[in-house]
Formats: C-alpha cells, structure tokens, sequence
C-alpha cells in the first residue's frame, strides 16, 4: 500500500446499537470504499437495516463513530449528529415511497427544486434520470397508473437525479417478480457504476448478493462474519454459517475424520481415503468436509477416492441438473452442468474435487487453514 489509497467513503467504527435492553448490534467496524457496491447480506433480523439506518442517520448509534467522505456525520460522546437530509445521500427501500398525488416528474425532481437548482438543470436531469431508466414519456402519470417495475423505476430515477455520491438501497427489489428481479439487478448495478457512487445495498438474497457486489458483507446477530468479494466469500468461506448461507442449491457438509503423515494428509469418509492437495493446520481427527455441489462429479465405475452412491432423485432446471444421492450414511447434493432425466445407473461412485474441498473445524466451524509451507 502506497500513500495513493483513496479514503474510504464510508467508515463505522465500534457501531454499538441497543433497543431498551436489547442488544440489535454488539460492535460492528465496516469501511466501504469510493465508489465500490457493498452489499450487507444475512437472515432477517440480523441487523441490516439498523446498520443501513445508522449510515442514513435515520437512527443513532448507541456508541462509535460515522464518518462519511472524511467527515464525521455521527460521534458518541460527543453531540455530533449530521441529520440524513444533510449527509449527501440517497435512499431507496423495499416500498419505493413515491408520493401518490405527485406525478412521476415531480417525485423526480421535488428534492431538486426544493434544493433551489434552476428550472432548466432540474428539467435537464429530469430528462436524463428518466431516459436512463427507460421511462422517457411517463413523466405525466400518477404512480398509480404505473406498473410495480416501473414504479421502482422512478424511485431509481429518483436517486439518479439527486447524483448523490452515497446510495443506500434496503431490499429494494423484494416486491417485485422473478423475471424483473432479474432485470433491476443489472440495471441497478449498471447505474450505480455509471454514477461513481458508493453503493451500500441490503438483502437477505445471496443470488443479488453474488450478482451485484464488489464487496459482500455478511452478517449474523448483527455481527460481520466475513466481508470479501463475492468470489471469496463463494469459494473461500471463513467458516461454516457463510459457506451454508451463500450458493443454492446449497454446500455438502459432511462429517470426515482428517488423517496426516508429516508431508501429506487425507480425510476418511465412510469407507473412503480422499488424499487432500495441502495439509491441514488441525490436529487428526473429526472435521467437517466442505464441498459444492458443482464439484462433486458422478462417475459410472470405482475410481480411487470416489465414493459409493445411490441416486435419490435428479431435478433439471434447465442449464443444470440437481442431483441428491445418498451415500452410506450422508445425503449429498451434486450440480450436473446439463439437462439430465434419467442416470444410466442408479448406482454412481461420487468424485469431490481436491482442490474445492474445504475443511471446517467441528467445534468452532471456522475454516481450518493450510499449514504454510
Ligand atoms: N425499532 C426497533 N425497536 C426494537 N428492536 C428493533 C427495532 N429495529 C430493529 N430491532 C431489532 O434489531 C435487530 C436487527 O433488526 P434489523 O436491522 O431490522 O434486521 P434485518 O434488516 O437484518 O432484518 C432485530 O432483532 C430487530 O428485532
Ligand atoms: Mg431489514
């Protein structure tokens, strides 16, 4: 690191936030760097919108600090408080909240002339937010004479016109159906990229999590598990709650017991010697063996490593087929990259691939290292 690194753009440090006696945030430290899309993804409840809320300053921090484009917007201890409106950010949540009795180009644009900007810049970025979102002649209709999709729409055109350098987003594509979930990611991440913004984007869907991010954070009983880019937090998982929570169909994890001899070392499951690529900084003995269903391959006859097993049921889903087996004594899910129907054999022996097997310490369920060589 050289002296070039750009600040980040957004800093919590020790955010501790408390309902009454409840405890929504125990100690959270996040920075999110200029113009990166941050996504914060977990299960309901495990304090993605109060961290949202803190940032937005539409809820205070019981104790830390917020400091946004280097400047301290929220201090405990001492009274320092910027107010959302005076944070340089926009927001957009799950219900869009445009105002009903307003057409669509005065919920655009009714930040902007209450700013006091000129009639014709306001008329220009009007233009531009709705031809960037695809709504060019739409400027005369009520929300109500929208559509879900395109009432999303105006809210995004909403924040392109206010060109905030911060956007905070809270689920914002729950409401709407599958096909055009699909749509609004792309179109999301693409404006965010244009707009250079800082993007902090919260979801409880590991596929928008994946799909959108540069950087995912993932969070449980509103502590963070594991910030990284999506391929690390994909393929590198810190420990068994983030390699469950992320990938569907979901990662195998199966009990195995890790054996070593100084230089090299294997796992044991059920009847199986699998030699593992690296050894593994752990004492021999019970671990968990990780694996993806996309690296586990069905094979028609015995081949060293592999391990017998039943077919349960095949499941296409068109690019792909979900396949469950069952081995002697574990259920194992493998991702066949093709429209499968029927095995020739209900018999296979299953072939995990070395290098995408990850091992979990049964106890903590921390990801166990290599040894460094
Ligand atoms: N206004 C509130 N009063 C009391 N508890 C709250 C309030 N807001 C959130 N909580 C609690 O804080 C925790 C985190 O909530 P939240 O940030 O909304 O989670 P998420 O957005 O990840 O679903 C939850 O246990 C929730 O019940
Ligand atoms: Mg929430």
């Amino acid at each position: 690191m050289n002296g070039m690194r750009a600040e980040p753009e957004i800093v919590l440090k020790g955010i501790r936030k408390s309902y009454g006696s409840q405890v929504a945030i125990p100690g959270l430290d996040l920075e999110c760097a200029r113009g990166s899309f941050v996504t914060l993804l977990g299960p309901s409840g495990c304090g993605k919108t109060t961290t949202l809320r803190i940032i937005a300053g539409l809820e205070q921090p019981t104790q830390g600090e917020v400091v946004l484009a280097g400047r301290t917007v929220y201090a405990s201890g001492s009274n320092l408080f910027v107010p959302p409106e005076k944070r340089g950010l926009g927001f957009i949540f799950q219900n869009y909240a445009l105002w009903p009795n307003m057409k669509v180009d005065r919920n655009v644009t009714l930040a902007l002339t209450e700013a006091g900007l000129a009639r014709d810049v306001v008329d220009g970025r009007l233009r531009e937010a709705l031809g960037k979102v695809q709504l060019e002649g739409y400027a005369e209709r009520y929300p109500s004479e929208l559509s879900g999709g395109q009432q999303q729409r105006v809210a995004v055109a909403r924040l392109l016109a206010a060109r905030n350098s911060i956007l905070l987003m809270d689920e914002p594509l729950s409401n709407l159906d599958a096909v055009l979930r699909t749509e609004m990611r792309g179109q999301l991440k693409r404006l965010s990229r244009e707009l250079g913004a800082t993007t902090v984007y919260v979801t409880h869907d590991q596929v928008e999590a994946l799909t959108m991010s540069d950087q995912i954070v993932v969070m449980r009983g509103g502590v963070i598990e594991q910030q990284g880019t999506p391929y690390e937090i994909y393929h590198h998982p810190a420990n068994r709650f983030v390699a469950e929570f992320i990938g569907d169909p979901r990662i195998n994890i199966l009990p195995a017991t890790l054996r070593r001899d100084g230089t090299s070392a294997a796992v044991e499951l059920e009847d199986t010697t699998i030699p593992l690529p690296f050894v593994p900084a752990h004492a021999p003995g019970p671990v968990l063996l990780a694996i993806r269903p996309e690296a586990v391959a069905l094979l028609d006859g015995l081949s060293p490593g592999a391990i017998p097993a039943s077919l349960d049921v095949l499941q296409p889903t068109g690019a792909q087929t979900i396949a469950s087996l069952n081995t002697k004594g574990a259920r194992v899910t493998a991702l066949i990259a093709r429209f499968v129907q029927t095995l020739a054999h209900e018999k296979v022996w299953l072939a995990f691939d070395p290098a995408r097997i990850a091992l979990f310490d049964p106890q903590t369920g921390m990801r166990i290292a290599s040894t460094s060589t």
